[in-house]
């Protein structure tokens, strides 16, 4: 591929000095289960994120799961969330036994369309879960509202959302908890697999702690069942180095996205919108097109990489067989219309320009 999706080994290579040394010396250390790098990086997460606590897990699915379970979300409690999402979003909520209530979304932002929440809130709803989706949040302020109307709690899935503001707040401490992922290709991405939990509760901090750790907070004495579901050391020296980096690598992303939204401004491609009282992030650049699948096939015949994120919303999974299956229009459309095109720090401008070319002569 001439132009991937993302150039890991292009930041790799910016970073190599600093990563290999680091990594050396974690591994001389032998101190690879909860070591000094993983308590640093969930201190200095914590800290760039301006919230009380962040917990370091194993994925951000398990982030998704632990921050449930901690938040109390039991068996049969309906969770309201988006089916335009990945499937980790409904699957945490499922393996509770929870039921994930799927409500539709904006065609601008590909968000939870919070003016549809209301109508999806019955006795047995516990929780709102937005997915801060491609980068950028959700409308927090009317789902917060909503939450506050009916005493729910607000669970924030920010896999795709390292960095990203609301009205200058981190999306991550908006709810009562936040699930980070760290999965490779992610704009803070660890080289396997990661996750993190964010709240400010220090009850639900704790919980989180004992169970990323098998139910203990001292050795060998466990209060609950949980889980293996720790960061790696080594994951941890990568994330250290790489969240020096962030606001950098989210600013470049960002240049990436406008020279983009320019090129294609007179097209007819719905370029991403940017709400002004937001921070996108753009861990993806996806827009809506007809003929999406001819678009795909010309670009990818020019060597250049694009993806179709998502092409079957979780209401039509088959895994989601036996939960309702609403009427979610927008959700429909924009699974048939979205395409997602490279977006990484280190792409240049040239890079950019080629991109558009083979899209606009695809149509
Ligand atoms: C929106 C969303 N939620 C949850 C996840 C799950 O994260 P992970 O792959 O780290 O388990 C992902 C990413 O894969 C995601 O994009």
């Amino acid at each position: 591929m001439n132009i991937p999706m993302v150039d890991l080994k292009g930041q790799y290579e910016t970073l190599k000095p600093e990563i290999d040394s680091a990594i050396l010396q974690a591994l001389a250390e032998t101190r690879y289960i909860l070591g000094p790098n993983v308590l640093a990086f969930d201190q200095e997460a914590a800290q760039y994120l301006g919230v009380n606590h962040a917990i370091s897990c194993a994925s951000g699915t398990d982030a998704l799961h632990l921050a449930l379970l901690a938040a109390g979300i039991q068996a049969g409690d309906e969770i309201i969330t988006s089916a335009f999402t990945f499937i980790a979003t409904a699957e945490a909520i499922r393996y509770i036994g929870a039921i994930p209530v799927f409500v539709d979304i904006e065609a601008h932002s590909f968000n939870i369309d919070p003016a549809k929440i209301r109508a999806a809130i019955t006795p047995r709803t516990r929780a709102i879960l937005p997915v801060h989706l491609f980068g950028q949040p959700a409308d927090m302020e009317e789902i917060m509202a909503l939450a506050d109307e009916f005493g729910l709690l607000l669970i924030e899935d920010c896999a795709q959302s390292f960095g990203s503001r609301y009205r200058g707040k981190m999306t991550g401490s908006l709810g009562c908890v936040g699930a980070f992922s760290f999965f490779p290709s992610k704009n803070l991405g660890c080289y396997g697999d990661g996750g993190m939990i964010t709240t400010d509760d220090d009850e639900i901090a704790a919980q989180i702690k004992m169970l990323r750790n098998h139910g203990s907070s001292r050795q060998y004495h466990h209060d609950v069942i949980g889980y293996n579901s720790r960061l790696d050391e080594l994951q941890a020296v990568v994330l250290r180095i790489k969240l020096k980096h962030i606001d950098d690598y989210n600013r470049q992303r960002l240049r990436v996205a406008e020279q983009y939204n320019r090129l294609l401004a007179d097209s007819r491609f719905t370029t991403p919108a940017i709400a002004a009282d937001r921070d996108h992030v753009f861990h993806q650049y996806t827009l809506l097109c007809d003929e999406r699948d001819a678009v795909r096939e010309a670009v990818l015949a020019r060597e250049i990489a694009c993806a179709v994120y998502y092409p079957v919303p979780l209401h039509r999974q088959k895994a989601f067989a036996d939960t309702a299956q609403p009427d979610l229009p927008v959700t429909e459309a924009c699974a048939k219309r979205c395409l997602s095109f490279p977006i990484f720090p280190e792409m240049n401008a040239q890079q950019v320009e080629t991109v558009c070319e083979a899209m606009l002569d695809a149509g």
